[in-house]
């Protein structure tokens, strides 16, 4: 049995997911790095199983992370985007989860630009539903895994000083990632210009800045995000060349912060707009691949916990090599 009951059908966000939750997504997840690292081996979990991948914007890490994760536990994997689908037909988001429950999916991964779209969907559908990133509001896994980056290089996630940098506005990464941080204890500032701040963000619980370096100051960990030019409609920023002086990481801003900080970004990088290159690509410090690595562990160690339902006599994880 596990030793802390998780509490939800769906994974939709990390609001309400308690400290003890997320450690136990975690706990399983540093098992599945294991396996993984290990190569070739391959887990019967959700032999049997479907998982559907629906997306309806554009994604390389989370649908093929997900689709790796699924496959390693044995599931049947078929990802489907709007664009090959009826939904460019007009078929609408709730009748093509309709359909898709007729066949009796297992799991349904969504990813949608309308927040909230993948809570109205799994209030219609038996399968269990995981969020993979819905419009502003939560991208869940992301945060899951950019936790399980930092636990594993600085072995805790309590006390330390997180510094998110960007176009917070419009980011369901640092949403998500502040819910999951400050329910574990760590201290989050935002740092952004005024345009691209959401208006009375210390509601969250965060520090809020608009001057790099003071809001990097003895930072542990700089998380950088991109400029979501897709959700804005008019100009936030004056000049990409701008905003990258003022707001770009590069080594002198990045002087301000701890000397061994960590580096993270979630991806797609625009290196040269939010990020200068070098500093991305340093290995000493910059854990982007490493990101990318973990969040198939954390794919694996959610599809686990939320289909012990469907599983209730099977054992938590078989390997068949
Ligand atoms: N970080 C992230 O969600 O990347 P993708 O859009 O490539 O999935």
């Amino acid at each position: 049995m596990p030793a802390v009951p998780f509490r939800h059908r769906h994974l939709l966000g990390i609001e309400g997911l308690s400290a003890a939750e997320i450690s136990e997504i975690l706990d399983i997840a540093e098992q599945y790095v294991e396996l993984n690292r290990r190569g070739g081996a391959k887990s019967a979990l959700l032999r049997g199983r479907t998982m559907v991948n629906l997306f309806f914007e554009s994604s390389t890490r989370t649908r093929t992370s997900f689709e790796l994760a699924g496959k390693r536990l044995g599931a049947d994997v078929i990802n489907m985007s709007s664009e090959g689908s009826s939904v460019k037909k007009g078929e609408t988001l709730l009748d093509t989860a309709i359909t898709l429950n007729a066949m009796h999916v297992d799991v349904l991964v969504v990813r949608h630009p309308e927040s909230g779209a993948v809570k109205l969907l799994s209030d219609k559908v038996n399968s269990v539903v995981m969020n993979g990133g819905d419009g502003q509001h939560e991208h869940p896994t992301q945060a899951l895994l950019d936790a399980l980056t930092i636990r594993r290089r600085k072995g805790r996630l309590q006390g330390l000083i997180v510094t998110i940098c960007g176009d917070v506005l419009h980011s369901r990464v640092a949403r998500s990632n502040i819910h999951l941080l400050n329910t574990m204890g760590a201290r989050v500032r935002v740092v952004a210009p005024p345009t691209l701040l959401p208006g009375a963000i210390e509601r969250m619980g965060v520090e809020a800045h608009t001057d790099m370096r003071k809001g990097l100051a003895d930072a542990d960990i700089v998380m950088m995000l991109r400029l979501q030019n897709e959700r804005m409609q008019g100009r936030y920023v004056p000049s990409t060349r701008e905003y990258f002086r003022f707001f770009g990481l590069d080594y002198e801003k990045l002087d301000a912060a701890k000397p061994d900080a960590l580096i993270m970004h979630p991806g797609p990088m625009n290196r040269g707009v939010e990020i200068d290159s070098e500093v991305a690509d340093d290995f000493g410090r910059s854990v982007i691949q490493e990101q990318v690595e973990m969040g198939v562990a954390v794919r694996m160690a959610c599809l686990e916990i939320l289909t012990r339902a469907l599983r209730s006599n099977a054992p938590s994880v078989e390997v068949a090599n």
